[in-house]
């Protein structure tokens, strides 16, 4: 599988095109016990609604939306740049939505995506990225790995699916 993921950056009318299997991607997620800004039930309506703002956000140049799809053009996983920073930051940009269907995990695909996101960046202009994530979770680790520093920690900050309070950590990386 990871030799056939291709990675990419939706323009706005492949992001429109993609909001329902991106959607099922982030059921996916939730319904896997992830911590990633919904909690159940996690709905097609609650999905579709979501992807369907990030799109609109893709037409109009204020967040870059990258897939992975599979060998049959099924998409398997995304990542989000959010590009829309004040003016004040034009050199930063915030990762977000780093997500990986349960199905085609530990197999290097988010891995791929960041190193895909950090090339949009650097395409961008961008040479400072921030992004947060569970303390201590999978995505943590991957973070940590490829490079990006560790800021701290903020307790309770989220819920879990679960209703469990958990901590966020905030990381950073300069790219420039
Ligand atoms: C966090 C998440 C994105 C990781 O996705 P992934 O594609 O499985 O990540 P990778 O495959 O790059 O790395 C995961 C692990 O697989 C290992 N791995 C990578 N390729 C591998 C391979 N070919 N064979 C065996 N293991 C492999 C990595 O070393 C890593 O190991 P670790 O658990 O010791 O850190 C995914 O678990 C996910 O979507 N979780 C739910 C949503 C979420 O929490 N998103 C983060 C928001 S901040």
């Amino acid at each position: 599988m990871p030799q056939s993921v291709t990675v990419r950056r939706l323009g706005p009318s492949d992001a429109s095109a993609a909001v329902p299997a991106l959607a099922e991607v982030l059921i996916d997620c939730v319904d896997g016990g992830a911590s990633v800004s919904f909690m159940p039930p996690m709905t097609t309506d609650k999905a579709i609604r979501f992807w369907t703002l990030v799109a609109q956000g893709v037409e109009r140049g204020e967040r870059a939306l990258l897939v992975a799809e599979d060998g049959e053009e099924r998409i398997v996983g995304t990542v989000q740049l959010v590009l829309a920073l004040p003016e004040n930051q034009p050199h930063r940009a915030d990762v977000a939505k780093l997500l990986v269907h349960r199905r085609a995990r530990r197999l290097g695909i988010a891995q791929r995506l960041m190193e895909a996101v950090e090339g949009t960046a650097r395409e961008e202009g961008r040479t400072l990225l921030v992004l947060d994530a569970v303390t201590d979770g999978d995505a943590a680790r991957l973070y940590a790995r490829v490079g990006w520093q560790r800021v701290g920690d903020i307790p309770n900050f989220a819920l879990m699916p679960d209703g469990a309070y958990c901590s966020t950590t905030f990381f950073y990386k300069a790219i420039g």
